[in-house]
């Protein structure tokens, strides 16, 4: 009788990795996640392959609007690079594993530099939607861990590495885009905060709260990665302003501010690969 083993975490990735290798030779330096309305960044690569995520096997896949999910490989200037257009959320599938899936497949195909965008609401009172944001530490609130059940964890003082931190106010100032500094607070979704919880995140210290990112950003620190982060301020938070948000809301300012946010990582890359 032959026992068939059930698949392990490896062997999914492995055979993930193989799919995404018959269409793209390219060796990506650098990857970069872009958050909700920010996929356009992803038409502005040169010489690029682009591979649906339904054709990958294993690979998870997003059900929110302004996130399709594709895996684009190829220039910008002479950089290579991996952009992951439309991430999945926790609240999309209830397991961590599908959020952490991307960063694993930069970390199988040797990448070792991560720049993480996400959509944020504005706790800071000074921020007005459209700003950007460089990260610059965060606040895991979604009660979950990518070391659970692994037996082992792993810190850092600097989960958002400092050099990259100067690198990226530098392309700002030289782009002559503003650009703010604080702390993302990650947070489960899919509701939006309640004004209370609001007032509480700003009491633990956070800027800008949003629902992705912080899980991703431990699991590539534990890969030895190194991971800058920027938010886009799409809102802000409930109770500062007298309305309901909704995403419609969220995708419009990330719209408006798409061109120079795009500009800025441009810049951004264009650096990292001269650097690192
Ligand atoms: N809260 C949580 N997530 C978000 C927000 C917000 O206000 N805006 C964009 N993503």
């Amino acid at each position: 009788m032959k026992i068939v083993r059930p698949k392990t975490l490896e062997d999914n990735l492995k055979e993930s990795i193989k799919a995404i290798r018959s269409q793209t030779k390219l060796k990506p330096k650098i990857a970069i996640i872009l958050g909700s309305g920010l996929g356009e960044f992803a038409e502005t690569i040169s010489s690029s392959t682009v591979i649906d995520t339904q054709s990958i096997p294993h690979y998870p896949h997003s059900s929110v609007e302004g996130h399709k999910g594709r895996l684009i490989f190829g220039k910008i200037g002479k950089v290579k690079l991996l952009a992951f257009q439309g991430r999945v959320h926790f609240y999309e599938t209830g397991n961590i594993e599908t959020i952490l899936y991307p960063i694993r497949v930069a970390h199988a195909l040797g990448i070792k530099t991560l720049v993480v965008t996400n959509a944020a609401g504005g706790i800071n009172k000074q921020f007005t939607p459209g700003d950007l944001m460089l990260i610059t530490d965060h606040i895991n609130l979604t009660f979950e861990n990518p070391f659970i059940d692994q037996n082992k964890s792993a810190t850092s003082h600097q989960l958002y590495d400092k050099p990259m931190q100067n690198l990226i106010k530098a392309s700002a100032q030289e782009e002559s885009i503003p650009i703010r500094e604080g702390i993302y607070c990650g947070i489960k979704g899919p509701s939006y905060e309640t004004a209370a919880e609001v007032q509480m995140i700003r009491f633990f210290g956070a800027d800008a709260v949003g629902m992705s990112t912080v899980n991703e950003v431990s699991l590539a620190n534990a890969f030895g990665m190194r991971v800058g982060g920027i938010s886009c301020i799409t809102n802000l938070s409930t109770g500062i302003l007298d309305q309901k948000l909704s995403h419609k809301e969220v995708t419009e300012i990330a719209n408006l501010v798409k061109g120079p946010f795009g500009q800025l990582l441009r810049a951004i890359i264009v650096k990292l690969g001269n650097k690192f």
